[in-house]
């Protein structure tokens, strides 16, 4: 059935496509029967797998990767299509366009994506507003960054906003200082940047009644030493944990042709060509952590079996983003049992 469903929506341009079944699914969701029959005919299921981290309790170990529900506007069909967390973002302090239009392309020969959306985000306060109406029984994290015009040295303020708005509305946070898209932002990987960011934060955090963990979230295209340097980061602020990890702007080893490819132009490469090297990362951080912080895999999750190899290579939890879009809404629940076993 989902591959009916994805010949007719692959005719449209991603980005139109992603908003029409975004939107189609939160209607049929709400129509008992009709949701129940869409639900049978398309493997969805609400796997129970109840865990818990850092005092939160997760319904189950398979989450939603930032970049999908930008803006917090689907939070109840997530929930619906069986995400035992769902994190909404990028958000960054103010509302901002992104980059022009086409910006999102399917390589279907090597089941990914490339984009170059450049945070395209409706602001924090309009996030704070829609959280105020999530879903019970859904984590949601919160993945901040920075506006596009805010300089490299003030990045942190960007952050520092939007964690202090959104700290009530969401379980768990999210530094991403990995997106291509954004000019400098990768930069923000460097020790001193990255210290300083992590420590506001950490200060805040220190004086609330709940204390929410933080993630960082990670290029896979960091060489060991810069590895090795934002491990030493994360061991001296003390946060949580690794999100590893975003786009990658590699275009090696692929099958859609060098054309296609240089046509396309700039952006980050997502799915399956960057999951040997996500996981690699994962193994990398996850070998030097010493207990001392966790890692969460992601890249490539496109079969139950990809995510069991994130585990075994010592991701505590999973995320999927382009998997989702090629293999449809059945891989949720199947890696979410496979998890469980
Ligand atoms: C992303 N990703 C992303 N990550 C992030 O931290 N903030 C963001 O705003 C976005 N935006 C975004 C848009 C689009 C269209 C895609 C495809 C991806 C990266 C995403 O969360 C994930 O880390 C990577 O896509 C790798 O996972 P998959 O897609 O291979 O499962």
């Amino acid at each position: 059935m989902y591959k009916l469903t994805k010949s007719f929506f692959f005719l449209f341009s991603p980005e139109k496509a992603h908003h029409m079944v975004m939107r189609s699914f939160s209607i049929v969701n709400k129509i008992p029967l009709l949701g129940w029959l869409m639900k049978q005919s398309m493997g969805i299921k609400r796997v129970k797998d109840l865990y818990d981290w850092q005092g939160i309790t997760f319904q189950n170990k398979v989450g939603l990767a930032a970049g999908f529900d930008k803006d917090a506007k689907y939070l109840h069909a997530l929930k619906a299509l069986g995400f035992g967390f769902v994190e909404i973002g990028t958000v960054t302090p103010k509302s901002q366009p992104g980059n022009p239009q086409p910006r999102l392309f399917r390589l279907v020969k090597d089941e990914a994506l490339i984009n170059r959306m450049g945070f395209n985000n409706d602001g924090v306060d309009a996030a704070v507003e829609r959280l105020k109406k999530r879903p019970p029984g859904l984590v949601v994290g919160g993945n901040i960054g920075k506006n596009k015009w805010t300089e490299t040295d003030d990045a942190w303020k960007d952050y520092d906003i939007c964690f202090q708005k959104l700290y009530p509305y969401v379980d768990y946070f999210v530094v991403n200082v990995s997106s291509p898209n954004t000019p400098n932002l990768r930069a923000l990987q460097d020790k001193d940047h990255l210290f300083k960011i992590l420590s506001v934060l950490m200060e805040y955090r220190a004086k609330q009644a709940i204390l929410k963990p933080i993630l960082l979230k990670i290029a896979p295209d960091l060489t060991e030493v810069l590895l090795d340097d934002v491990i030493a980061t994360v061991k001296e602020t003390g946060i949580a944990g690794i999100i590893a990890t975003n786009t990658t702007i590699s275009r090696a080893d692929l099958n859609t042709s060098v054309d296609e490819i240089e046509s396309i132009g700039a952006g980050g490469l997502s799915g399956k060509p960057v999951k040997q090297r996500s996981t690699e990362v994962v193994s990398y951080l996850s070998a030097k952590a010493n207990g001392e912080f966790d890692v969460f895999g992601v890249g490539g999750i496109h079969h139950a079996d990809d995510a069991i190899e994130k585990m075994n290579n010592g991701a505590k939890m999973v995320q999927l983003y382009t998997g989702f879009i090629y293999s449809g809404p059945g891989l949720v629940a199947s890696c979410a049992k496979a998890l469980k076993q």
